[in-house]
């Protein structure tokens, strides 16, 4: 019950209830989910090495995007139409971000993520920085757990305009900076492979990554944290 009651407070109500009519499916997708990029190759190469921006929404859709493709063949045997992929969850999550602002500069000293420039996801944005750590390390986790069919060293992330050393940008450089997370997603994508894989123990696995991201990246950005929501968050992550 702490799962499910941690589960609805991180999402703070934005999942919830769409989950309700979770049958109206095409009503669920995410913000700009179907202009963003759906496979590796829509994203610029170097030297054989996939750049992704994530301080741009569109190109962090196309990351959960590629994953929920990606990731699909292992949910097939819960449900058709890739409808029980436990991963939808956190892409809903950002597009609630996004829709409500809070990817923002909250400063409002630029124009990252207002009208002018609005696909800007801004690196003073507390929630941006708690994202990167839901979206950027579970793909480049999923990348080296070979669910995506390339090699570890093929993506590469690109850094915001300022902070660099607040984030890792690749496998290696995930591993060595935030090696607990990159363990823990790992280990989710590790047993969601196997054949004799279930639901509920999935839902484990990912819960374990899910807190400790939101665990690390709390604390890592405690100096960006929006007042009203400390007590909350100190409280979801006390539940588990
Ligand atoms: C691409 O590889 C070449 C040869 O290894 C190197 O000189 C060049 O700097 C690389 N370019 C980038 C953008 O990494
Ligand atoms: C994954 O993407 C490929 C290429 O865009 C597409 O053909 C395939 O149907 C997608 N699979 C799922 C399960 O969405």
């Amino acid at each position: 019950m702490a799962f499910l009651t941690c589960w609805a407070c991180v999402l703070v109500g934005g999942l919830s209830a769409s989950l309700t009519r979770a049958s109206d499916l095409s009503d669920l997708y995410p913000p700009l989910w179907k202009e963003s990029p759906g496979q590796l190759s829509d994203y610029p190469v170097e030297n054989g090495t996939y750049i992704i921006n994530p301080w741009v929404f569109s190109e962090k859709m196309g990351v959960y995007k590629i994953l929920l493709n990606k990731t699909a063949t292992y949910f097939a045997k819960f449900a058709p139409e890739n409808e029980q992929n436990l991963l939808w969850g956190l892409p809903l999550q950002h597009g609630w971000q996004y829709t409500s602002g809070r990817l923002a500069d909250p400063s409002q000293r630029t124009d990252c993520g207002y009208e002018s420039d609005h696909l800007c996801v801004s690196v003073d944005s507390w929630w941006a920085d708690l994202n990167y750590f839901l979206s950027v390390i579970p793909f480049l986790a999923a990348v080296d757990s070979g669910v995506l069919g390339i090699s570890s060293d093929q993506i590469r992330f690109l850094p915001p305009p300022k902070d660099q050393t607040r984030f890792c940008y690749d496998v290696s450089g995930c591993h060595s900076s935030f090696s607990e997370i990159m363990k823990k997603w790992i280990d989710f994508y590790q047993y969601m492979k196997l054949p004799t894989s279930n639901f509920d123990d999935l839902l484990k696995y990912l819960w374990d990554a899910h807190t400790i991201s939101l665990k690390t990246s709390v604390k890592s950005f405690e100096d960006r944290t929006p007042f009203c929501w400390v007590a909350l968050l100190a409280k979801c992550i006390n539940l588990q």
